[in-house]
């Protein structure tokens, strides 16, 4: 059977045979990609405020519940957040699984090329589909845990999670993962879209400084959490309140999500 007849039986002898929609798809794939990517970057700083001080960490968290403009916590303000960044996230993901190798021999072969031309794009492009695929189960999960239990992003409770939950491996492999997989993408969109114009060489000093930098930042904040955690191990599910606070409503100050 032939190329046109097969078109004309399944209805698609009158359409363009160029589609504009692949392209499209790219954009689109790119745009999530560079939102989740600075996402994470300013998600490492308000989650590395923990470094500052439990007081710090608590300011950050109460700020992006309202606190500090309506007087009171509205936690689901932080759930439609994390609602909106999931959503991104699995589009970012559908549109990147486009681009998986769908079966072992196609695998074999892009390792092999990537092996034998020793070429380090390939070899970063290899690695973005391992990280990404490990994100796929760990951030959906941490996604789904920030959105149903927003209240709990305290000091305390935060640190709690990372060492009496035992969820700091959990988080060292995500922190890993998140790290390699969102610096070797923006470098990827760079050489892709031409910006910013600088050569490769520099492109990729660039990517490994800032993977550097976020793990280093990253790696601290947990050992933060870890240590905030192991001395708070006798007391687990004992909210953080600053001494500021108490002082302010003379001890009265049961800030419990109670905007919920
Ligand atoms: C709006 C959405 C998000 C919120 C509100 C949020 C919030 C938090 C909070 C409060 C922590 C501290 C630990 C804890 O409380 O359990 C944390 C840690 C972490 N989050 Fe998120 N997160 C969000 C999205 C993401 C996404 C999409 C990723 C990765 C794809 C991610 C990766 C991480 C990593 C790796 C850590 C550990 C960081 C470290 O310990 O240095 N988060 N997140």
């Amino acid at each position: 059977m032939s190329y046109e007849t097969i078109l004309i039986q399944v209805g698609l002898a009158d359409k363009p045979r160029t589609s504009r929609w692949p392209a499209r798809l790219d954009l689109l794939q790119s745009a999530t990609g560079l939102f989740l990517a600075f996402f994470m970057w300013l998600h490492m700083f308000f989650v590395g405020s923990i470094l500052l001080g439990e007081s710090t960490f608590w300011t950050v968290a109460k700020f992006f519940e309202g606190y500090f403009i309506f007087g009171k916590s509205y936690p689901w303000l932080v759930s439609c957040v994390v609602g909106f960044v999931a959503l991104v996230f699995v589009a970012h993901a559908i549109l990147a699984v486009r681009k998986f190798p769908i079966n072992y021999r196609q695998w074999r072969t892009i390792r092999a090329h990537a092996k034998m031309m020793r070429h380090e794009d390939s070899t970063l492009w290899v690695w973005q589909v391992y990280t990404g695929f490990l994100l796929f189960f760990l951030a959906s999960a941490h996604l789904y845990q920030m959105f149903v239990w927003p209240q709990d992003i305290d000091p305390n409770l935060s640190s709690d999670r990372v060492w009496s939950y035992g969820l700091w491996p959990f988080y060292l492999v995500m922190l890993l993962a998140v790290e390699l997989h969102g610096c070797i993408g923006l470098y990827r969109l760079a050489v892709k879209w031409g910006w910013p114009n600088a050569p490769r060489e520099i492109l990729r000093k660039v990517k490994w400084g800032l993977t550097g930098f976020f793990l280093l930042l990253g790696l601290a904040s947990l050992a933060a959490y870890m240590k905030i955690g192991y001395e708070h191990r006798a007391h687990v599910g004992e909210r953080y309140t600053p001494s500021w606070v108490v002082e302010k409503d003379g001890g009265a100050h049961r800030d419990q999500g109670d905007g919920q």
